[in-house]
């Protein structure tokens, strides 16, 4: 049996790969509030997993132009994974009740997850446009591209539609043809699609496989917006956000937008 190596003239060859240097010197909490700093950590632990996911649906959008539903579904899975860690990371604000979070709440200022670019971009990518949104960045133009970038590409779910009408289930040319950026207008031709797709397929079929994959991705993501909206009712009530808005109001709107809408309503008609 070997004993690992421990002797280093320098910073651990851990340290240097992972950064630990770096995570130590990022702004720590700014009050004595023992729950400021699970609130820290969350919120930075929740962006990284955005920044991955950000990844693989990128990596989904390249499967699909490439006509490889499998890679696809194979990426869509691991966002599923990440969302659940994402997901089970709220438990951290379980017992956040409002005098908890008042102890720190006003070192906020004026933040809010509501400006997090890369929260914005995964709805980007995912259909959901609310292309106005994209102007909170506009102080910070490398990251305002980036964001307008990914409204001037198809989402994944546009992508996804692309990839059936190729595969022999006619999506409206108003549908592939129109401009991205632009909310999604759901048609009943795509849900057909999605209905053919279930009902003339099954388990182990490229194509099922990948519309339950994406179902699973949407159902996560709406947990997500789900868990973050009682973590919200349970720690500040219906008082207004940081950001400025009405709070648990209308981050219930944003629980509204469906995520691959067709995929939902076609479960109707089958
Ligand atoms: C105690 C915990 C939290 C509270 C009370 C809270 C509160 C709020 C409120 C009130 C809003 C609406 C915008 C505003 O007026 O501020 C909001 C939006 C948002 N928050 Fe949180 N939040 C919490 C934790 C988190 C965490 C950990 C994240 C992870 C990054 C996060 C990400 C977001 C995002 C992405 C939005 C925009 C949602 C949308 O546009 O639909 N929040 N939050």
């Amino acid at each position: 049996m070997r004993a690992p190596a421990v002797d280093f003239a320098h910073a651990t060859p851990y340290d240097e790969y992972v950064g630990t240097g770096l995570l130590r010197a990022l702004p720590g909490p700014r009050t004595d509030s023992p729950e400021e700093p699970v609130f820290l950590v969350t919120t930075r632990v929740m962006e990284l997993y955005f920044g991955l996911i950000r990844t693989e649906l990128r990596l989904v959008l390249r499967s699909i132009a490439g006509d490889d539903a499998p890679a696809a579904t194979a990426a869509l899975v691991r966002v599923t994974r990440y969302l659940e860690a994402v997901n089970a990371a709220w438990a951290a604000f379980d017992r956040l009740t409002p005098p908890l979070f008042n102890a720190f709440r006003a070192e906020l200022g004026e933040a809010s997850g509501f400006q997090s670019a890369m929260y914005r971009q995964i709805e980007f990518m995912l259909g959901d446009r609310t292309g106005h949104l994209a102007q909170v960045h506009r102080g910070d133009p490398a990251l305002h591209e980036e964001l307008l970038a990914a409204l001037r590409g198809p989402s994944v779910y546009d992508a996804a539609l692309a990839l059936l009408d190729r595969r022999g289930m006619p999506i409206p040319a108003g549908t592939l043809g129109r401009d991205p950026a632009e909310p999604y207008r759901p048609d009943p031709a795509v849900e057909h699609a999605w209905v053919r797709v279930y009902t003339e397929r099954g388990p182990g079929d490229d194509l099922w496989e990948f519309a339950e994959a994406m179902t699973d991705v949407a159902e996560r993501f709406a947990e997500w917006r789900y868990r973050h909206l009682v973590t919200v009712r349970r720690a500040m009530g219906a008082k207004i956000g940081t950001g400025g808005s009405s709070g648990a109001e209308w981050l219930a709107r944003s629980l509204t937008r469906e995520i691959f809408p067709e995929l939902w309503s076609a479960r109707t008609a089958m």
